[in-house]
């Protein structure tokens, strides 16, 4: 039995921002599934989007993500993020993260990114996320508060009423089952206060831009503990991922659209303009769509983004991450256009939080990705993501300090040992790997950028035996961390597919042809899903 005041599931910006506010007052256990960069903060490219500028208004950012949302962003979320936006980036800038600046140096050097009407995207070039994550993580090291633990793999969360058999009131979060994966022990810790920030779940798709860590865990936890998750069915797709077959994920940042590049097809056409009048810079959900129609009706692998115009050395110096590694795999990006796919991103739902953070679960909060703020709606704006962990995490310091007084005399509970009764070591691991690849190439077919309801019923179906059967491994077989993300990526795909089935309309990110239009009288509101 271990325990701490607070334990923090997820070392991406959201898990270390958090950290860093609270450790002044609280003990902090990062636990971290591999290693603690490997995180989607870490492959972020773009920036985060504030309004740093004289030029730039709150009023005009607000504007830009309720469009790019569709009619679902929780209007004073919104406001709020916005708003308290700014001085998160200064902060993180004080935090010795290194923003791109203007000649002088005095100003923040301000990218442009789709569905954004102003230069507002705070950048390191092309290199943000591990800008990010390289500064929080120095601070992290030199805060003796914070004990990270890597390769420690949260199973489930400890919910009172089912671990100590009683409860007082509204159920509550006391820690987490964890595996320690170098010893292959099942660890109980236990916390005054869990917060999940593990990311997203783009490996429930065959093709994703995000790193392996991102199989919905956070999610899936705290759906099987019995809180709220919200609006599951707004998976976003990047526009633009390298076609390459080498290259594994590869994200071609937006910013590159910002700067002037051109989606064109087989034949040289810039197409967009057929399918929005924004063209290039038209929101993901809208230029992710274009794209796949184009590649339908061609017939083609992928379509190309033309950023030649801009010449060597700009590009070089604007984005020397894309130049080189396009280059290591042959494509010299200045005479040639890139091949691009769009590909599983960023998930928009998550964990239904209050503007603190907070979760229907006492005592257990949800941060960045894992969570579902209201920011984004149907879609979420560029650059908003980075945004609305660090604002988030800000508040949610916040709520923790007022509460502190009264948090830190809950006694500890008597929690029941994790039981492994006759499970055995797996002998055969094709047994995970095989439901692995079914699933993702299921939720890539079934449950993509365009839906149908026959589609998702197939998918649906086609689901229920691999749940049925990774249930039975889970119980036959000791855990092991393929295991354990095989089940977690199995229940996403699960809520994705029951999410996207309930919403009979076509709104941001999902597109359902059977209701191609939108329909605010009936589907004006967030999809909440809650076990029971
Ligand atoms: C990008 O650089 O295109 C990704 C940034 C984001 O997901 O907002």
């Amino acid at each position: 039995m271990y325990s701490t005041d607070i334990l923090i599931i997820g070392s991406g910006v959201a898990g270390l921002s958090f950290a860093l506010k609270v450790a002044p007052f609280v003990r902090v256990t990062l636990i971290t599934k591999k290693k603690r960069a490997d995180t989607a903060t870490n492959l972020a490219q773009g920036g985060v989007a504030a309004v740093l500028s004289a030029k730039d208004r709150l009023e005009d950012h607000s504007k830009d993500t309720l469009i790019s949302g569709d009619g679902l962003c929780h209007e004073d979320i919104v406001r709020l993020v916005v708003e308290e936006g700014p001085d998160r980036v200064r902060e993180l800038a004080d935090l010795g993260v290194n923003f791109q600046r203007n000649a002088i140096g005095d100003e923040f050097d301000l990218g442009m990114e789709g569905g954004h009407s102003a230069r507002r995207v705070a950048h390191a070039k092309d290199l943000t996320g591990r800008e990010i994550e390289t500064a929080l993580l120095a601070q992290v090291y030199a805060n003796p508060q914070i004990e990270v633990l890597e390769d420690h793999m949260a199973i489930d969360l400890l919910i009172e009423s089912k671990v100590t058999g009683q409860k007082e009131g509204q159920d509550r979060c006391l820690g987490a089952y964890v595996l320690n994966c170098s010893t292959g022990e099942v660890e109980t810790w236990q916390a005054k206060v869990t917060v999940l920030c593990s990311g997203g779940c783009g490996k429930v798709y065959r093709y994703t831009t995000n790193p392996d860590i991102a199989t919905g865990d956070g999610v899936v936890m705290a759906w099987r503990a019995g809180a709220q998750v919200a609006n599951l069915e707004f998976v976003q797709f990047h526009p633009t991922c390298f076609f390459n077959r080498e290259a594994k994920n590869f994200l071609i940042s937006e910013a590159v659209r910002g700067e002037g590049g051109i989606l064109r097809n087989q034949e040289g056409i810039a197409f967009m303009k057929q399918y929005d009048s924004r063209c290039d810079l038209a929101t993901r959900d809208a230029v992710a769509r274009g794209i796949d129609a184009e590649m339908k009706k061609s017939g083609a692998d992928c379509v190309y983004l033309d950023i030649t115009h801009k010449g060597r050395d700009f590009l070089q110096q604007r984005f020397p991450n894309i130049y080189g590694t396009c280059l290591k795999y042959g494509l010299d990006i200045s005479t040639h256009p890139i091949p691009v796919v769009p590909a599983a991103h960023y998930m928009c739902g998550g964990v239904q939080v209050d503007r603190w953070g907070c979760s229907s679960i006492r005592n257990l909060l949800a941060l960045g990705e894992t969570a579902c703020t209201g920011l984004h709606g149907a879609n979420r704006l560029a650059s908003n993501s980075l945004l609305e962990a660090v604002v988030f995490a800000h508040r949610a310091a916040q709520w923790l300090e007022r509460r502190w007084p009264e948090l830190k005399s809950l006694s500890q509970a008597k929690v029941q040992a994790w039981r492994t009764g006759f499970a055995r070591s797996i002998e055969e691991n094709v047994l995970i790997s095989y439901n692995w690849d079914q699933v993702r190439q299921l939720m890539w077919d079934y449950v993509g950028i365009v839906r149908t309801q026959k589609r998702l019923q197939l998918a649906a179906r086609q689901l229920a035996p691999i749940l049925a059967e990774t249930k039975e491994h889970f119980h036959d077989y000791l855990l092991t961390p393929d295991l354990i993300e095989l089940r977690n990526i199995v229940l996403i795909a699960e809520l994705i597919i029951q999410s996207a089935s309930l919403r009979q309309e076509s709104r941001g990110l999902h597109f359902i042809t059977d209701f191609p239009e939108k329909d605010d009288a009936l589907f004006g509101r967030d999809t909440v899903l809650e076990k029971n």
